[in-house]
């Protein structure tokens, strides 16, 4: 007999199924709720407690410090795979052949240019303007250039929507860096890897070639990995709930990039970078730090630290700090926060309001780190993360759409005035 829940309220009981994953995560189905109880709901702030959907995509165990796209372990793919191939991975659910591969990265390269028009409105943005609005933007800019929708029956629709936009991006993301440092902006070269390609679309001066470091090139496939998905995080939620209204890709991935650049989200390996820079200009007192972290009186806290799911350690950080050693290494960097970031965390490790709250590095502690080795600018951190997540975001809205899922909708109790006559201005 299949397991049931039991909500007793106003003196009568309620039955609600029980559905258990495939990794046996258990949750109570309250859809019947309100109908049933005639008005009940449930109120969650901050959605800690409340799954928005079942997804196939990405297995998260925040006790055990677990991280999976479909099934493969995220050390693995980290250490083996391509971002690409990932790509290809969390969007449509296996590791691709190498002719899918090749198939995918041809698609992609086929639809890699940009209007020229798109430059009219990136013109339009002071240099100063921050590369995550920017860049958000310019996404949502593609639709007036772009503006079919998708066929969400059509397997062929759904693809080339996909193809458009893994193509298209990197070419953004390379132009809101570039228009930054005033340099001309250009296209991709298309004998190169999709990683490879972006460095290239990125860094190459007009005067100069550009070729490829393999340890940077390796460093940036390694991050963007690590980054391609987190299950229903701010912005996937976002770009989830955005999609469901049946606004299209581009719509969606555009206010899924706005939701990352918040510094309690993907703004935080900037904000840490900033933070271990304030520390080092401070004589580098990270006893300081620690004790402005856990003053409730003090708005100040440690970037990089603590998780809504990991609470034993975020799998990522573990192979950031080990990446981070090793890049910096072969690129003969030595830059002193990375040992302001070791002291701090051995400091938090130890520290019982840390351990007791659970708090431990996650993947922004040590990622800036190694995007500032690369020679990538603090203001384009939270880019390179939004890069990373594109695949995820997508293989989230593929799925939402294909399942039909209704449009998202939370409730909410409403605590304000009662009914009340309106006041002329005069009597205000
Ligand atoms: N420094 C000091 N105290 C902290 C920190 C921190 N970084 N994070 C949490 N706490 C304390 C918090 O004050 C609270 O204490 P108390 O119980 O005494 O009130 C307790 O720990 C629980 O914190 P919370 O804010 O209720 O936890 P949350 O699950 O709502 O927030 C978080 C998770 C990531 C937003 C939070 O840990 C944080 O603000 N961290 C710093 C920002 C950061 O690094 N964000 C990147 C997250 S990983 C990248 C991504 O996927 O976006």
């Amino acid at each position: 007999m299949s397991k049931k829940a039991t909500i007793e309220f106003d003196g009568k009981k309620y039955e609600f199924p029980i559905v258990v994953g495939t990794e046996n995560e258990v949750a109570i189905q309250i859809k019947s709720l309100r109908g049933d109880t005639g008005g009940l709901i449930t109120l969650d702030p901050g959605y800690k407690n409340t799954g928005s959907c079942e997804s196939a995509i990405t297995f998260l165990n925040g006790e055990e410090g677990i991280l999976r796209y479909r099934g493969y372990a995220i050390e693995e793919l980290a250490d083996n795979a391509s971002f690409l191939e990932v790509a290809y991975l969390l969007i449509f659910g296996e590791l691709p052949t190498q002719q899918q591969l090749d198939k995918l990265y041809a698609d992609i390269k086929r639809e890699s240019n940009v209007d020229e028009e798109m430059k009219k409105i990136l013109d339009g943005f002071p240099k100063s303007a921050h590369p995550m609005g920017v860049l958000s933007s310019l996404t949502s800019a593609l639709i007036a250039f772009n503006p079919s929708a998708v066929n969400v029956d059509s397997e062929e629709d759904m693809y080339n929507a996909i193809i458009k936009l893994l193509a298209k991006f990197p070419v953004l993301v390379a132009w809101t860096l570039r228009k930054r440092q005033g340099q001309p902006l250009d296209y991709g070269d298309s004998s190169l890897g999709y990683v490879e390609n972006i460095l290239k679309m990125m860094f190459k001066k007009p005067s100069e070639n550009y070729e490829v470091d393999p340890v940077v090139a390796s460093a940036l496939n390694k991050l963007l990995i690590l980054h391609a998905d987190h299950e229903q995080n701010c912005s996937t939620s976002t770009v989830r709930i955005v999609g469901s209204s049946h606004a299209g890709l581009f719509a969606s991935i555009s206010a899924g990039i706005s939701a990352l650049w918040g510094p309690l989200h993907g703004g935080a390996n900037q904000a840490v970078i900033e933070m271990l820079e304030g520390i080092k200009q401070d004589g580098g007192d990270t006893k300081k730090y620690m004790k402005k972290a856990k003053d409730k009186n003090d708005p100040f806290r440690l970037m990089g630290f603590g998780h809504r799911v990991y609470k034993n350690f975020d799998p990522r950080a573990k192979i950031i700090k080990k990446s981070a050693d090793e890049v910096l290494g072969k690129l003969g960097v030595q830059d002193p926060v990375l040992d302001i970031a070791k002291g701090l965390e051995k400091e938090a490790l130890e520290d019982s309001y840390f351990v007791d709250r659970k708090l431990y590095p996650n993947v922004d502690f040590y990622s800036g780190i190694i995007y500032r080795a690369l020679g990538i600018p603090t203001e384009m951190f939270t880019v390179m993360f939004a890069l990373g997540r594109l695949p995820g975001w997508i293989a989230q809205w593929r799925e939402m759409r294909l399942k039909k899922e209704p449009i998202g909708r939370p409730r909410q109790v409403y605590t304000g005035e009662n009914l009340r006559s309106f006041k002329p201005m005069e009597n205000r």
